[in-house]
C-alpha cells in the first residue's frame, strides 16, 4: 500500500485553538498500539504570523505559509486539515479539494446549507476523501451507548436526547469573537458552532428527524469589543430542537437536540440519553469514564459502570485511566486516516460530508420553525 495512505503528510490551515491540537495528537502518535497509519505534520498555514510561530517547536513541520494557495501548490502534502472561521470554509475547502488533497474539514462544513452542498458535491465529483471533525463519539462511554442502541436490547424506544452545553457566555464581560457574530459564524449561530456534535451520533444511528419545532434564544445582544467599546452579538445563544424520528415499526419517537452557550455549570458537557421499554443508557462528559444503564424490572434504578480507557484504537494508556479531550482528537484522527487507507475495519468513522449536509438541513429547518413558530417537516 502506498506511503501517501500509510504515512500521509498532513498540513494544517488555521493555526488557532484547533490547529494546535493536531500537532499535539501527532506528537504522541507512538502511544497508539494498533493504528495502521502513521501521519506526519509537515506544513502549517495561517494569515497571522504569530500563530505560525507556535509551530516552530514541532520538529516535523517544514513549511510555514501565510497564504493557503501557496501551501496548496506544494507537492509534498497528502491531507489538509482546515480549522478557520466558518465564513471561510467554502472557499478554502474547495481550494483544498481542487488542489488534489484529501480533507479533514472542521464543522459546520460551510457557513450554511447551500455552502455545505457545494463542498460535498465538489469533493464527490473530484473523488477526494473528505470527512468532518466530530470527536465525542470516540469516547468509550459513547461507543457503548451506540452499541446499546444498535443491539435492540433497549426495547421500544421511548425517547432520545443529545446535548452539547457550555456556560462561559453567561459572563456578560466576555469579549466578542467571530463565533458570536452571524457574518462569521453563520445565521444558525450556536447550531453552526456546536451542532455537529449533537447530530453526528443520531444521524449515524438512523435517527434522522422527519419534523421539528425549534426554540432559539438570544440572551445578550452586545458584548465588549475588547477595545473599550461594545459590539453587536447577534448569534443564537441557545437552541433546543424538539424533533420527531420515525424508527422502523416505531413512528413518532421524540428526539431532543440541545446546543447551548448559556447552560449554567456546563463547561463542555456532551450528553446522550436513550430510554427504552427494556433498558436505557446515558452518558455525560461530566463523568468521562462512567456509563449509566438501567434494565427494566419490578423496580428500576440507574447503575454506574466505570469503563476506563477502552478506546477504539488501543494505546499504551492503562485500562483504568480516564480519557480526555486530546485523546478523543487523536482517536478521531486515527479513524479518519485509517478509513482513508481502507483500514478502519469495524471501528466508528468520522462524520461524512452527507451527514454534515443533513445537519445543516436541520438548522435551516430550525431557523424556519423559529421564524414561523411552526413545526417544520423535513
Ligand atoms: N471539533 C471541535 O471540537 C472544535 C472546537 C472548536 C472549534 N472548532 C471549529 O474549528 C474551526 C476553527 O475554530 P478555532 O476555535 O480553532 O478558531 P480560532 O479563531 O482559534 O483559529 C482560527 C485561525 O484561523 C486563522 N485564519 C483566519 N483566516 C485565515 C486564512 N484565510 N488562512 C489561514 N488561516 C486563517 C486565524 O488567524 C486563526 O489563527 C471552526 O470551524 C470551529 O467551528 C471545532
Amino acid at each position: 500500500m502506498s506511503q501517501t495512505l500509510l504515512a500521509p503528510r498532513v498540513a494544517v490551515i488555521g493555526a488557532g485553538l484547533m490547529g494546535r491540537e493536531v500537532a499535539s495528537a501527532f506528537g504522541r502518535w507512538f502511544s497508539l498500539l494498533d493504528c495502521p497509519v502513521r501521519p506526519e505534520l509537515v506544513a502549517v498555514c495561517d494569515v497571522n504570523a504569530a500563530a505560525l510561530d507556535w509551530f516552530r517547536q514541532v520538529p516535523t513541520v517544514r513549511h510555514f505559509d501565510q497564504d493557503h494557495k501557496t501551501m496548496l501548490a506544494r507537492s509534498d502534502l497528502d491531507v489538509v486539515y482546515v480549522a478557520v472561521p466558518h465564513h471561510l470554509h467554502e472557499a478554502i475547502y474547495l481550494d483544498v479539494l481542487r488542489a488534489g488533497k484529501d480533507l479533514l474539514a472542521e464543522k459546520p462544513f460551510g457557513i450554511d446549507l447551500a455552502a455545505a452542498r457545494r463542498i460535498r458535491d465538489e469533493g464527490a465529483k473530484l473523488g477526494r476523501f473528505g470527512r468532518v471533525s466530530s470527536e465525542f463519539p470516540f469516547l468509550p462511554g459513547v461507543q457503548r451507548a451506540i452499541a446499546a442502541a444498535q443491539s435492540g436490547r433497549l426495547g421500544r424506544v421511548l425517547s432520545l436526547r443529545n446535548s452539547f452545553l457550555h456556560s462561559s457566555d453567561l459572563d456578560p464581560t466576555k469579549p466578542i469573537n467571530w463565533k458570536r457574530q452571524n457574518r462569521f459564524c453563520g445565521e444558525a449561530g450556536v447550531m453552526n458552532d456546536l451542532g455537529l456534535h449533537v447530530a453526528h451520533v443520531p444521524l449515524r444511528l438512523g435517527w434522522k428527524p422527519v419534523r421539528l419545532y425549534a426554540q432559539l434564544q438570544k440572551i445578550y445582544t452586545a458584548r465588549p469589543d475588547g477595545k473599550g467599546g461594545t459590539a453587536p452579538c447577534d448569534t443564537w445563544d441557545n437552541a433546543t430542537l424538539h424533533c420527531t424520528v420515525d424508527l422502523p415499526g416505531q413512528p413518532g419517537v421524540p428526539l431532543r437536540l440541545e446546543t447551548k452557550r448559556m447552560s449554567p455549570t456546563d463547561t463542555n458537557s456532551w450528553e446522550i440519553e436513550i430510554l427504552g421499554t427494556e433498558g436505557g443508557v446515558r452518558y455525560s462528559t461530566k463523568r468521562p469514564k462512567t456509563l449509566e444503564t438501567y434494565t427494566r424490572g419490578s423496580e428500576q434504578a440507574w447503575s454506574a459502570t466505570d469503563l476506563g480507557f477502552g478506546m477504539p484504537f488501543k494505546s499504551i494508556t492503562g485500562g483504568i485511566f480516564e480519557p480526555g479531550f486530546p485523546d478523543l482528537l487523536q482517536q478521531m484522527w486515527a479513524a479518519f486516516l485509517a478509513e482513508r487507507a481502507g483500514k478502519l475495519e469495524k471501528r466508528f468513522g468520522c462524520a461524512t460530508p452527507d451527514e454534515a449536509v443533513t445537519h445543516h438541513e436541520l438548522w435551516a429547518a430550525a431557523l424556519k420553525s423559529h421564524a414561523t413558530q411552526t413545526v417544520v417537516t423535513l
